[in-house]
């Protein structure tokens, strides 16, 4: 997808500048995003690198957080229509609980609005619940399974 708009945004916790961009597949970030997401969201669970790829990776928005050239935050989005589902959400360990995912979700949100997106939907990891509730998500309908944690569905309106 077209990966116009960028925003240079605030600093890290050590002074590190901080910048949020969208990505193409083809780009050297992109290598470094899914290392993140490999680490931050696979590994944990026991799985192997190459167990984050989707088979839309070419479809969708990728929006990553960087200092330097480090990929430190990122989330995707696969568009359906005028709604679509946010995923791969994932911030560097270090990096956690400074605004970073926040900042994520709603740089992502102000481009989804821009293209006309109606709203968005996420399977939300139990525990993660409360940062998206944050941001203004609800939960809708019953927990599930998916990759051997509970999830929820999550929505909100653009
Ligand atoms: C969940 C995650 C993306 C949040 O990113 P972050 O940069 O740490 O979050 P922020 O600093 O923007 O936090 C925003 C708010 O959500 C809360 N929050 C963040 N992570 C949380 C978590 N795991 N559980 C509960 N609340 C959380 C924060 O306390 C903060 O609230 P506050 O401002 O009132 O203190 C990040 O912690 C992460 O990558 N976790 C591991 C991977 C993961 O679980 N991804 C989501 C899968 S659905």
């Amino acid at each position: 997808m077209n990966t116009s708009n960028s925003r240079p945004k605030r600093r890290t916790a050590n002074n590190g500048a901080l910048s949020f961009e969208f990505i193409s597949t083809d780009s050297a970030a992109y290598a470094r995003e899914r290392e993140l997401r490999a680490k931050v969201l696979r590994e944990p669970l026991g799985m192997p690198p190459g167990a984050e790829i989707f088979p839309f990776e070419d479809e969708a928005l990728h929006l990553v957080a960087r200092v330097g050239d480090d990929v430190v935050g990122c989330v995707m989005f696969k568009p359906e229509g005028k709604t679509g589902r946010m995923l791969q959400m994932a911030v560097a360990q270090g990096h956690q609980k400074n605004g970073i995912g926040t900042e994520l979700v709603k740089t992502l949100e102000e481009r989804l609005r821009h293209d006309g997106f109606h709203d968005v939907y996420a399977h939300a990891r139990d525990y993660a619940v409360p940062f998206y509730e944050h941001l203004g998500y609800s939960i809708d309908g019953k927990p599930f399974t998916e990759i051997g944690i509970r999830h929820f569905l999550m929505r909100k309106a653009l």
